[in-house]
């Protein structure tokens, strides 16, 4: 038997015409995009425009100005490279992953940025607006940047009110665990830039991720090189995407991807959203069945994605998850979850917490199957 709940990591199974869509990318259509003019280029530009459509369409975003590059790490970076200069001042909440914490740190060391990190209360660590806005009006500040969600407890954070009351300062939204899962529409959000993989919730490969950028907002590009475009120049074209796309781009991820958007359009992620937290209710509602099952950073009045964290009383996590694979077949994930400072906040560093990431696919089977795996636990211990 095997049970996948995982998926704040990585989504699995994708979506249903992934992988034949990528197989028929490698097959039929892996030329260049963009380079040349021959049938192949053609075939492939027309996969990963099509693709680009497809995710900008998802998310609420300009197809011209969705650009692609390997994951929303990248495009982190690229965002705080292209921005930051010494002395800046950023504000930040304490819920965010490495992805953003990692970088920040060391442009506070190195670059010497003011870093102002909101804590939230507890139980779910989320900052109110007006904690973040307070923070931003006390001094002037370059950016704002911020989970939508967190990776650790799935709470969902206020980046639309926020985006819009410390307006003009920029804020740059780290959709990755929302982003397929939550309806976005990024242009009424007021944010300047979201970022999302398309490996989680978008629920295509790994090795693909988007930045969306607001009509308004500009940055510098990160990596320069071929585009295709402007060939006679030695710099970069001043158009998008080509302008932050150098080098070839992921055209499998983006086969993939466009098919995996394709049918999340489909299926609608308002449907698969409300899927998701019933069955995070339903688990919710078991756990509360079984002894010594904790659950952290949970709010039952917080809007939230379909992640939960929990650990059982005299259990260590990465043997209670080890033992959850080896003997129910149930995979999920223990640990820090790259998000030692959401723990931190949570009060769950620096043994962090087993979590569970329900995907589109799981039934209620599935989490009534990790119900019975837990209070075997709780009765029979994980040896
Ligand atoms: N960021 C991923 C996670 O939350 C890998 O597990």
């Amino acid at each position: 038997m095997m049970i996948y709940l995982d998926h704040a990591a990585t989504s699995f199974p994708k979506a249903p015409d992934v992988a034949e869509a990528v197989a028929l990318f490698l097959n039929q259509a892996a030329g260049n995009p963009g380079r040349g003019g021959h049938r192949l280029t053609v075939a492939a530009s027309r996969v990963v425009e099509g693709a680009r459509e497809d995710v900008a369409s998802l998310l609420g975003g300009d197809p011209e100005r969705t650009v692609f590059g390997p994951g929303a790490t990248f495009w982190i970076n690229a965002v705080l490279a292209s921005k930051l200069n010494a002395g800046d001042r950023v504000v930040t909440t304490s819920l965010e992953h490495n992805a953003v914490m990692r970088p920040l740190r060391w442009y506070e060391k190195k670059r010497r940025i003011k870093l102002v990190t909101i804590k939230g209360k507890l139980p779910d660590g989320v900052p109110s607006t007006d904690e973040i806005v307070a923070s931003v009006t006390r001094a002037p500040t370059s950016l704002v940047i911020m989970t939508h969600a967190s990776n650790v407890n799935g709470a969902v954070m206020p980046v639309a009110e926020v985006a819009q009351a410390v307006s003009p300062v920029p804020v740059l939204v780290d959709a990755a665990q929302t982003a397929g899962c939550l309806p976005i529409d990024f242009a009424k959000t007021g944010a300047a830039a979201l970022v999302a993989s398309g490996h989680k919730g978008l629920l295509g490969p790994t090795g693909i991720g988007v930045l969306l950028l607001a009509p308004w907002f500009d940055i510098e590009a990160l990596v320069q090189g071929g585009t295709g475009s402007r060939s006679e120049s030695h710099e970069m074209p001043e158009h998008l995407p080509d302008r932050l796309e150098a080098g070839t781009v992921n055209t499998v991820g983006a086969a993939g991807l466009g098919a995996s958007c394709a049918w999340i359009r489909e299926r609608g992620v308002e449907a698969i959203h409300k899927h998701g937290r019933q069955l995070l209710q339903r688990l919710v509602d078991g756990f509360r069945g079984v002894p010594g099952v904790y659950l952290h950073g949970w709010n039952p009045d917080t809007p939230r994605v379909n992640i939960l964290s929990f650990t059982m009383r005299g259990k260590d996590n990465g043997e209670l998850a080890a033992w959850l694979d080896r003997k129910h077949g149930i995979m999920v994930r223990a640990g820090l979850h790259c998000a030692p400072s959401a723990h931190q906040r949570l009060e769950t560093f620096p043994n962090g917490t087993v979590r569970v990431g329900i995907g589109p696919f799981n039934t209620e089977a599935d989490i009534d199957a990790l119900i019975e795996a837990v209070f075997d636990a709780y009765e029979n211990g994980i040896a």
